[in-house]
């Protein structure tokens, strides 16, 4: 990059600072992460403000899983814009049911109707209120510190720090441990709509849970006449190196939630996908449930390009072999670092690096940083670091990674004084 290209970092800090967020700048300036999103492709991200550049192991969770800029997604994108634009979302849409189609192609069981919006959040809401309209019940129980939006029904589902300062919880939502069957069926009674839990639960921490947790939750959700809904919005499209993470489980949800990378990290889609018997609620209440731009009809040829990239047997093959990578890197690094490394929290690139203690995450997102790699810790564990990187990477970029993971285990426990 020319000088004269490099943009100025105090005067955007400045711009951001005072009009978009303050505290967020005052947090990475405190934290000497002085990053400015810049040029993006593929795995990478440059800073605009100098040539730092960084291979994003964050991708926004999953928005970024095809690489930054896909070519192939910019050409479909192009074109689209050639003929399309938001579409009424009123009125019936080909666009729209195509992609559905291709949704019930590919989605678990006969999960074969699509509604679709342009957030997590709302895609969670939905299926809320979806569960609720249809069992006709109002209890929802979720995971103790998983993460499904900052939107209504899907705060109510979140842990108390993001919601108390907003006011009184909805009632009706109760929180218990994730892949804890015991306080499952205590907390399940008749008035249970649903239940919900992400796959593997990304701020968490990642923990993977029992091979039978899933299959049991179905089973005690159908004794209770409750819904369980699955959260795919991280794990869904190939990252586990399977099509959707539940896929590993053997169970078919009631409502699976797709979000992030159905966007291709270029237009906003999300998905709340469920079966016919749950549509025909829906049927009778075809304008109960409206968004203004989910669904758009602009992206949607997009979103398609998306799903057969992602489902392709080759692109899944890819995840499946750089996971073991992973796998195998993360055994040498834990006989290197066993001080402050407990482990490799992994199905297929959905990876979490288990530290040993709270402060650990912190320091590891600073000090991955410093080595170019772009991960941020786990909110609701902090012993964890998120590491997701896109799923187009190649073996010697996997290999780059765990060099760099490396030398951050290294300085962070210098750092520690671990
Ligand atoms: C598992 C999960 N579900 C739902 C959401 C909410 O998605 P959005 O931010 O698009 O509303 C997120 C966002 O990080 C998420 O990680």
């Amino acid at each position: 990059m020319q000088d004269a290209d490099k943009k100025n970092r105090d005067e955007i800090f400045k711009a951001f600072r005072n009009h978009v967020s303050s505290g967020k700048a005052d947090f990475f300036q405190s934290v000497g992460i002085e990053f400015v999103f810049g040029r993006r492709q593929g795995a990478y991200v440059w800073d605009a403000a100098s040539d730092k550049k960084l291979i994003n192991c964050h991708c926004n969770g999953g928005v970024f899983n095809l690489g930054h800029r896909n070519p192939a997604i910019i050409e479909k994108l192009k074109q689209s814009m050639d003929e399309f634009d938001m579409g009424n979302h009123h009125l019936v849409s080909e666009n729209r049911a195509i992609l559905a189609q291709r949704l019930a192609e590919l989605n678990p069981g006969d999960i074969t109707y699509t509604v679709f919006g342009v957030s997590g959040g709302e895609a969670i809401d939905l299926a809320i209120k979806l569960a609720r309209g249809y069992t006709q019940k109002n209890r929802v129980i979720s995971a103790k510190g998983g993460y499904h939006g900052h939107t209504g029904l899907a705060l109510a589902t979140g842990d108390e720090q993001y919601r108390t300062p907003f006011g009184v919880n909805p009632p009706g939502f109760e929180q218990i441990p994730f892949n804890d069957k015991e306080a499952l069926s205590n907390a399940l009674d008749s008035d249970t709509a649903a239940v919900i839990f992400e796959t593997i639960p990304a701020t968490l921490g990642m923990p993977i849970p029992e091979d039978d947790f899933f299959s049991y939750a179905k089973q005690a959700c159908k004794d209770h006449g409750a819904l369980m809904i699955i959260d795919e919005v991280q794990t869904g499209l190939g990252r586990t190196g399977r099509m959707w993470g539940i896929e590993h489980f053997d169970v078919v949800p009631d409502i699976m939630v797709i979000g992030k990378g159905l966007s291709g990290g270029m237009y906003p889609m999300t998905a709340t996908c469920f079966g016919p018997e749950l549509q025909d609620f829906f049927h009778n209440n075809p304008f109960i449930h409206i968004s203004t731009f989910g669904g758009a009809e602009v992206a949607c040829p997009a979103a398609m390009e998306v799903l057969d990239i992602s489902s392709s047997p080759e692109f899944l093959q890819n995840v499946q072999d750089m996971a073991e990578v992973f796998r195998n890197g993360f055994k040498v690094l834990k006989e290197k670092h066993p001080t402050i490394l407990k482990g490799l929290r992994q199905i297929g690139l959905m990876m979490g690096i288990e530290m040993v203690n709270e402060n650990c995450g912190l320091v590891m997102s600073k000090t991955l940083y410093d080595n170019g790699l772009l991960s941020v810790y786990a909110n609701n564990n902090p012993c964890v670091s998120q590491l997701l990187p896109p799923l187009i990477i190649d073996k010697p970029l996997a290999d780059d990674i765990l060099e760099r993971v490396d030398k951050g285990l290294g300085d962070a426990k210098q750092f520690l004084g671990l």
